[in-house]
């Protein structure tokens, strides 16, 4: 079990640097996370934050309602990337966004005027306030060992108000991920500036299963005006079980509630975590 673990920092930085090495050889030098950096421009393309994400923040909305053990009027939302979850939670909370991406967050100022938002990182924050409750969506993803994971945690129950709620969930665990899965999207016509049309497509592999991260490898077809441009771009996220979740859940001082969140034909497991 998890129980009392500290967090050993030569291990750490072992098994980071094995995780660099192990995908850097076999992404051929291709640069990372660029679509939180020069590519960042594609984000606002698809994923229409009134529609597509207006589902999800309302579940988020009534786990916080159910689950916090006192009123919720202050959310953080640990990134935030361009904003599309605050767009919504907003309409209903004082919502504060962290992110480590200065691209990102310029997109999630642009459609968040009013909100506050701050360039931090999630394994590290130190805000000046606490919050009635927290959400840590896809981009918990990005915490590629224990660690990380542990440390975002410590992180969120330290900004929670007694009796405060989280609400985070994976993409994928060990239990649900699918090898060299590949996915495609388009640009949707409303959201692409005129004359602009991506597909932007999407390959999951995990070289070393005895570690806990996979790749996530993109490649983006940019049709400008009909001419071809060819983007490629790698990010390294985590993979954890379900167990592993629970434990630093509970670990970090939580009371933790496991759920699922349904869209479409898929079923993502979620943690609401309340600080008690
Ligand atoms: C998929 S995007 C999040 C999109 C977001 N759900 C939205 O509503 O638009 C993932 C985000 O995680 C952020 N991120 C990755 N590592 C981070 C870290 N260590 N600390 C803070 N943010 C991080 C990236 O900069 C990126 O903006």
């Amino acid at each position: 079990m998890h129980l009392g673990r500290q967090i050993d920092k030569e291990a750490t930085q072992k098994r980071e640097s094995r995780i660099r090495r192990n995908t850097s050889n076999i992404m051929n030098n291709i640069q990372r996370n660029r679509l939180y950096q020069d590519l960042s421009w594609l984000w606002p393309m698809w994923g229409d934050p009134a529609t597509e994400y207006r589902f999800y923040c309302d579940y988020v909305t009534s786990q916080f309602r159910s689950y916090a053990r006192r009123k919720v009027h202050s959310v953080l939302n640990v990134g935030c990337g361009g904003g599309k979850n605050v767009f919504n939670l907003k309409r209903k909370f004082e919502v504060t966004g962290l992110d480590i991406s200065l691209s990102m967050l310029t997109l999630a100022r642009e459609l968040n005027p009013q909100c506050i938002f701050v360039q931090s990182d999630m394994r590290t924050f130190t805000l000046k306030k606490q919050y009635d409750a927290i959400l840590i969506d896809d981009a918990v993803a990005y915490m590629t060992t224990e660690e990380a994971l542990q440390s975002l945690f410590s992180r969120a129950y330290e900004h929670l108000s007694p009796g405060g709620v989280m609400v985070v969930g994976p993409d994928n665990t060990t239990e649900t991920f699918q090898q060299n899965k590949t996915t495609v999207w388009h640009s949707e016509p409303h959201l692409a500036p005129p004359g602009i049309e991506v597909i932007y497509i999407v390959n999951s592999y995990d070289p070393d299963p005895s570690d806990t991260c996979y790749e996530s490898t993109m490649i983006f077809l940019i049709r400008k005006d009909g001419k071809l441009r060819v983007e490629r771009d790698s990010h390294v996220v985590g993979l954890f079980s379900l167990d592993c979740w629970r434990a630093l859940l509970s670990d970090a001082g939580f009371e933790v509630n496991e759920k699922e969140y349904r869209e479409g034909s898929e079923c993502f497991t979620q943690f609401v975590c309340v600080k008690v």
